[in-house]
């Protein structure tokens, strides 16, 4: 319960009970169709005397908003017309029934964990703060005098960025392109939204890897789409598993994560990519390339992004400066040819008007500073440290309970538990040992699995936290 009694404030603790739930009433909090909670319930959630919460129930009913029936528990009147200060709609009818779909209620409850308690993050798939570079992007806004505009921008993005971006893919990521085929998004989220919404109709078949990032994301459904999955092992996907898929459903736009795989830090193999494109001109089926982790490799090997490959112009090509620089910048880029993406940023103008130009530009100054350079090398070197740490910590702790393929870049490890387990009872005792990770139930169909990010936390708090859940793991 958010709401808390004011115990300094001069008004009677009951009256200001008895006011929340009237205000609750009116806004739906506490919809009409269920009953309130008990007089117990509220003593014990807000530490106080049974009898104060006896006495703002007795004034409720006094007014006429509340009924209590010995046996069945406190209700809202049926005919409050009028005597509450507003009507009321039903929020909560209104909320069940909204087109777009919320998230898998065991994603709300972590972060509902995360925010409300102190755990060992190994679920949030971001960089922790040491790993940003906040002393280069200190420096950028204190020096840099903004002589910027502070209107509207263009629709696509601030043109001095994607003039950046162009420079910046052709030189980390082998793309060729040009500012007017960019669009700046709110991270790589809001681009994968945007070609949902805009490219997509109610009915049409897409392909997604399983397990995937792209699994956990409600958008697909909510649009009315029909999605369809195609199995990752170590290599990616089976280019023949997206043909069958294709005869069967006439898959319509194919999304992809190729380098460093969200959740399981695989690489798509470079037959399979060359395969896919074959696949993808042959029967005229756009690939969504979706592309946060390709700086992050631990060896230095740089892997061809499909993008860099796609000659017929079949690839839209996404990307964002999340997991290599801050999450908290939400910058994020689609590449594609100008028309769609004209189509896109026409979109983005009708949701937000275009992006936040501070931003914009703390981001192009950070990608033409020579500091990127150093900065990407440190991360990686960071986060090899990282990975090491939690492979030594499982292999510690859980010895020959789990398996795991080893990432050779980004920031997730996909875990597979050898013992059948209950998933939520083992989210459950982590939770309550202090440490927090991602089920792999969110991102994939087959049971036993779990991710664990290791950017988040450093090394020391990572082998706290892989100890805990094998203690979690052995207790069930
Ligand atoms: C594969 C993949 N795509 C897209 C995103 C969205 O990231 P952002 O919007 O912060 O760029 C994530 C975040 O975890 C991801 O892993």
């Amino acid at each position: 319960m958010d709401w808390k009694p004011d115990r300094k404030a001069k008004k009677a603790i009951y009256k200001q009970l008895a006011e929340y739930i009237e205000n609750g009433i009116a806004d739906g909090s506490f919809p009409t169709d269920k009953p309130l909670p008990s007089e117990r319930y509220l003593a014990t959630e807000l530490q106080i005397n049974r009898s104060t919460v006896v006495a703002a129930y007795d004034e409720l009913e006094s007014n006429g908003l509340i009924k209590r029936k010995r046996g069945s528990g406190t209700t809202i009147s049926k005919d409050i017309w009028g005597i509450t200060k507003k009507r009321i709609p039903s929020w909560r009818r209104y909320i069940e029934s909204g087109s777009f779909l919320p998230n898998l209620p065991v994603v709300q409850r972590i972060r509902k964990e995360m925010v409300e308690h102190k755990l060992i993050n190994l679920a949030s798939g971001e960089l922790s703060e040491d790993l940003f570079p906040i002393d280069s992007l200190r420096e950028i806004i204190s020096t840099r005098s903004f002589n910027g505009s502070l209107g509207y921008d263009h629709p696509q993005g601030n043109e001095i960025l994607r003039n950046t971006i162009t420079k910046h893919v052709q030189r980390y990521r082998r793309i060729e392109t040009n500012p007017s085929s960019i669009l700046i998004t709110s991270g790589a989220q809001q681009a994968l939204h945007l070609v949902v919404q805009c490219l997509l109709k109610p009915g049409d078949a897409v392909a997604l890897e399983e397990p995937s990032y792209s699994y956990s994301l409600p958008i697909f459904k909510s649009a009315g789409l029909r999605p369809f999955y195609l199995p990752v092992n170590k290599d990616g996907i089976d280019p023949d598993d997206l043909l069958s898929l294709h005869k069967k459903h006439r898959i319509r736009m194919i999304f992809l994560n190729p380098i460093f795989q969200n959740p399981t830090g695989t690489l798509l193999h470079i037959d399979r990519r060359k395969k896919i494109l074959e696949l993808s001109s042959e029967h005229g089926i756009p690939v969504i390339e979706d592309d946060p982790y390709s700086l992050t490799s631990y060896t230095g090997e740089e892997t061809p992004t499909l993008k860099s490959m796609d000659t017929h112009g079949n690839v839209l090509y996404i990307s964002s400066l999340s997991k290599i620089v801050a999450s908290g910048l939400r910058i994020g880029w689609i590449i594609g040819p100008k028309p769609v993406i004209e189509r896109l940023s026409d979109a983005k103008q009708l949701v937000d008007f275009g992006h936040a130009s501070f931003t914009q530009w703390i981001a192009n100054d950070f990608l033409e500073s020579d500091i990127f350079d150093s900065h990407i090398i440190n991360l990686v070197k960071q986060l090899e440290k990282r990975r090491n740490q939690i492979v030594t910590s499982l292999r510690s702790y859980l010895k020959n309970k789990v398996d795991f393929h080893l990432p050779q870049g980004g920031i997730h490890l996909w875990c597979k538990l050898n013992k059948n387990i209950n998933e939520v009872l083992l989210l459950e005792e982590s939770i309550k040992r202090g440490v927090i990770y991602v089920p792999g139930s969110t991102m994939g169909l087959n049971k036993g699995f779990i991710r664990f990010t290791f950017a988040r936390e450093n090394e020391a708090n990572i082998n706290e936290g892989i100890k805990r859940f094998a203690d979690a793991f052995n207790s069930i």
